[in-house]
């Protein structure tokens, strides 16, 4: 029998959840490029790493990121979460669901109780339309193949009047002293910034939005500290980032580097953009 049909029907009838879902691929992934199998082989081997760094840093109000993304989603109706990892967004949602690429992150998100999860590209999510109240994409559009095409499924999936809360890397703010430890970070991995497939998404989210068909509602930045006082903590700052093609040897540098900030914490600077598709 052909998986896919079945799954297609399965979920437009509303029968999404529990552990069966996680264990069908019937999503075929797009041709084999080095970045797919790079990223896939990196959240095989570390899965939740993602949320495990962002639930420790901290802004000014003492808010890891989730929370601050978690607050401009709307409390009830479907919350569908692109690109989901180990499911930060869903604790406190009965409406969430979760569709990622990797199979490895979906076990995490269920390990934790999130069960509702689909395994999917982003760019073509095998659910029906118009019945979300909210879509969120959290640290993963830039790392999707095609950011316009998860917009415009967003738009899709979306019910009229419902939002969109995008959570992506930013430039600032920083302190100075992030500043310089980037520097010495990137010079330690012998690279000029970390590498996404696309980031070009930072200067385009707006307009990718406003070409899916969306309204812009908010816009801000904030700076996340995230401590690196222990060992453990240093090392995870440098596994959590996308090093394609770095030798070994230049990661231990880095970790090296992260280890000796001393008692201090580096901050992640990190944006958040909400749209909404407009009322019928
Ligand atoms: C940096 S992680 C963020 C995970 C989670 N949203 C969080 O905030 O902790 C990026 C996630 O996007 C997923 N991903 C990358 N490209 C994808 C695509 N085209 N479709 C669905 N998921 C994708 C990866 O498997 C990974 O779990």
């Amino acid at each position: 029998m052909d998986n896919s049909h079945r799954s297609s029907i399965e979920v437009d009838r509303g029968r999404i959840g529990g552990d069966r879902w996680s264990e069908i691929g019937w999503h075929a992934l797009s041709e084999s490029t080095d970045w797919l199998e790079y990223i896939a082989q990196f959240h095989r081997d570390r899965p939740g790493i993602t949320e495990a760094l962002l639930q420790r840093s901290r802004d000014e109000f003492g808010d890891n990121p989730y929370v601050w993304l978690i607050g401009a989603l709307p409390r009830e109706g479907m919350v569908l979460d692109l690109g989901c990892g180990s499911g930060p967004t869903a604790p406190g949602r009965s409406g969430w669901v979760g569709l990622d690429l990797s199979r490895a992150e979906l076990r995490a998100a269920q390990v934790k109780g999130r069960t509702r999860v689909v395994q999917g590209r982003a760019e073509a999510v095998p659910l029906t339309g118009g019945r979300a109240a909210a879509v969120t994409a959290s640290m993963s559009l830039m790392v999707t193949d095609d950011a316009g095409l998860v917009l415009t499924e967003a738009y899709r999936l979306l019910e009229p009047g419902g939002v969109i809360v995008i959570l992506l890397p930013a430039r600032d703010p920083v302190s100075w002293a992030d500043r310089l430890r980037y520097a010495v970070l990137l010079v330690a991995v012998g690279r000029r910034a970390v590498p996404f497939p696309h980031p070009e998404v930072e200067n385009d989210v707006l307009s990718l939005l406003a070409a899916a068909g969306f309204d812009m509602v908010a816009d801000d930045a904030r700076r996340f500290g995230y401590p690196t006082t222990v060992r453990s903590q240093a090392d995870l700052l440098v596994d959590s980032l996308y090093l394609p093609g770095v030798p070994a040897a230049r990661v231990r540098s880095a970790r090296f580097v992260a280890r000796h900030w001393g008692d201090a914490s580096i901050g992640i600077p990190l944006r958040r953009v909400i749209a909404r598709r407009p009322a019928a």
